[in-house]
């Protein structure tokens, strides 16, 4: 079955933007997956089209009503897809909440703008508000296509090599350790020897204590996080750095 991704949105030439390139639009093609557009403007009210009004209690920027809201995901056949909204509110996106959803049967991504939403829509028809960080976007397309593209690169058959999906940052509860190509040498600075050698078993070890030794600098949180996972605990190899 096609995994289908409807972006409600008032602005649906945002749309594919970087999502029309290279594995997914390569995807598409191939019928993996598909995208839609439902414009928020046909659904307002009076002769003006109206989808938003000031907020109640007074203050700045406008709010999307909830009537056309409503309006506009009611003429969608959800088929047990998930109702998103991108809010700054929401639980943060990760890369498990994005395998999760890459299992069901698509999406349909509500794109905020202005001060946001009514509240009551968002009750009213049970959205998931999702954030992908903690800061303010003016609007939320780009969101909707960074979550659609963490979604969709996961689905079987889009990304080239899917090996190297589930060593990717976060797949094992790490950053990913750094990454070397050609020339051995550029401007004075090496390749790590050990990952010249051949030799299989150190070079995994060396990524492993890079990837530790990175996320603890980096992300202590995660870092915790991994040395209380059972499944995680690996003996440590020594050769660790700091
Ligand atoms: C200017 S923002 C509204 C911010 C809102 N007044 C607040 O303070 O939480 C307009 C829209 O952009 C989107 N947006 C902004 N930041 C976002 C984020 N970090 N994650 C997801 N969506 C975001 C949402 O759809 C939001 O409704």
């Amino acid at each position: 079955m096609q995994f289908l991704t409807s972006f409600i949105t008032l602005f649906p030439e945002a749309f594919p933007g970087p999502l029309g390139v290279s594995i997914l639009e390569r995807a598409r093609k191939e019928e993996i997956w598909a995208w839609e557009t439902v414009d928020l403007r046909p659904f307002g009210v009076g002769r003006h089209r109206n989808v938003d009004d000031t907020p109640a209690g007074g203050g700045a920027g406008m709010v999307l009503r909830p009537d056309v809201a409503a309006a506009a995901i009611d003429s969608l056949d959800r088929g047990g897809r998930p109702l998103i909204y991108l809010s700054p509110r929401g639980r943060p996106f990760t890369q498990a909440m994005a395998r999760d959803l890459a299992t069901g049967p698509g999406l349909v991504l509500f794109c905020g703008r202005f001060e946001g939403l009514d509240e009551r829509a968002i009750e009213g028809r049970g959205m998931i508000e999702v954030s992908m960080g903690d800061f303010v976007l003016a609007g939320g397309e780009v969101a909707a296509i960074a979550l659609t593209e963490a979604v969709v690169r996961l689905l079987p058959g889009v990304a080239g090599n899917e090996a190297s999906l589930g060593e990717e940052s976060f797949e094992t509860g790490l950053l990913e350790h750094p990454q070397y190509t050609m020339p051995r040498e550029w401007e004075g600075r090496g390749t790590p020897e050990v990952l010249l050698s051949g030799d299989h078993k150190r070079i995994e070890e060396w990524r492993l204590n890079s990837a530790k030794a990175l996320t603890k600098q980096r992300r202590p949180d995660l870092y915790a996080a991994y040395s209380e996972t059972p499944e995680f605990k690996a003996p440590e190899t020594g050769d660790e750095h700091d």
